[in-house]
């Protein structure tokens, strides 16, 4: 009988319902799932508040690992691992940070293959690169991943995300605003993805099962948001430094918030435009390569 883990954290539940739909052909096929959801010891509380959400943001970017509840697992190994995982700030949000530097879970993921999921607002690029070399250094197979955004326009979604994230209501904001969040229907489609795994389980064979996922679109990266996390990452990474060494750290966390806003709602369009009028038509070539070297795995 195989094993497989699922392991994840979520705030709103929105991860764990698309690990749920993922995981939902695997159990029907009769594997046997162990679902694990873990959480920090002292957990942020959700709604957030404006000030605490930018509070985490060196953290973050910073890997910090905070204390995790302690969690059991049932198996010493497993066949597979499905690992959820949310970008916050651009990086691996501070759960699941902790959760893979923790040393009960790194043993299990030793020679195990490891299929890798996320349900963002729709910048994971840089979150995703800072996880492929944790999975290596644990010695996993990182054999497949997944992501689901929210297809909306990027400014239409950053008004969302926060009335979803500062009320916990996943509703429309204004009664005008889409619903926020992975929309319901790439949720339940989640299924149709998990599908997929089920002749690689059964042979214990992992080859091919990315390339699957990248011809169904269960992982397809946007150049121009690619482009946009790679400059804001590196100044996050400064921001992030700076305000970790300050004493007075809520002053310059008020500050770097104005700094995001101009940047989501200024430079971000601006790229958007740069994007549709030159990468898109001249730079085909490299932008292929950009996102092959992206999807590429182990
Ligand atoms: C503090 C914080 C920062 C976030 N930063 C990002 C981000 O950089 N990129 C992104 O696409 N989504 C971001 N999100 C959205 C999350 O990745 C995730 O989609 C959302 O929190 C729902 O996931 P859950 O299942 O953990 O509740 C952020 C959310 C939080 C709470």
């Amino acid at each position: 009988m195989k094993k497989i883990l699922a392991i994840y954290y979520s705030q709103s539940g929105q991860l764990k319902q698309i690990i749920d739909n993922f995981c939902e052909p695997l159990i029907n096929a009769g594997f046997n799932v162990e679902k694990v959801q873990v959480k920090l010891k002292n957990d942020f509380a959700f709604p957030w508040t404006t000030k605490r959400f930018f509070s985490v943001m060196p953290d973050c970017v910073l890997s910090v690992t905070h204390e995790l509840e302690s969690f059991q697992l049932k198996e010493s190994s497993y066949d597979l691992i499905i690992l959820g995982y949310q970008p916050w700030f651009l990086s691996p949000s501070i759960p699941f940070n902790s959760l893979i530097h923790n040393s009960v879970f790194k043993s299990v993921l030793k020679n195990t293959p490891v299929i890798t999921i996320t349900g963002v607002r729709n910048m994971w690029v840089n979150a995703f690169e800072k996880i492929k070399p944790m999975l290596k250094d644990a010695q996993a197979r990182h054999v497949g991943t997944v992501a689901l955004y929210d297809r909306h326009l990027n400014l239409v979604s950053i008004f969302t995300i926060f009335h979803w994230m500062l009320t916990a209501r996943k509703d429309r904001y204004l009664r005008f605003f889409p619903l926020p969040g992975v929309a319901e229907a790439d949720i339940e489609n989640t299924k149709n993805i998990g599908k997929l795994v089920l002749p690689y389980l059964e042979k214990n064979e992992w080859n091919g099962l990315q390339e699957e996922f990248i011809k169904v679109k269960a992982v397809d990266p946007k150049y121009h948001l690619m482009f946009i996390e790679g400059k804001a990452g590196i100044m996050f990474k400064l921001w992030a430094k700076l305000i970790s060494k300050k004493q007075n750290k809520g002053s310059w966390l008020a500050v770097f918030k104005y700094y995001l806003l101009i940047a989501l709602f200024i430079a971000a369009p601006l790229v958007w435009v740069i994007n549709m009028l030159v990468f898109k038509p001249f730079l085909s070539n490299h932008i292929k390569k950009k996102k092959a070297a992206l999807l590429k795995l182990n």
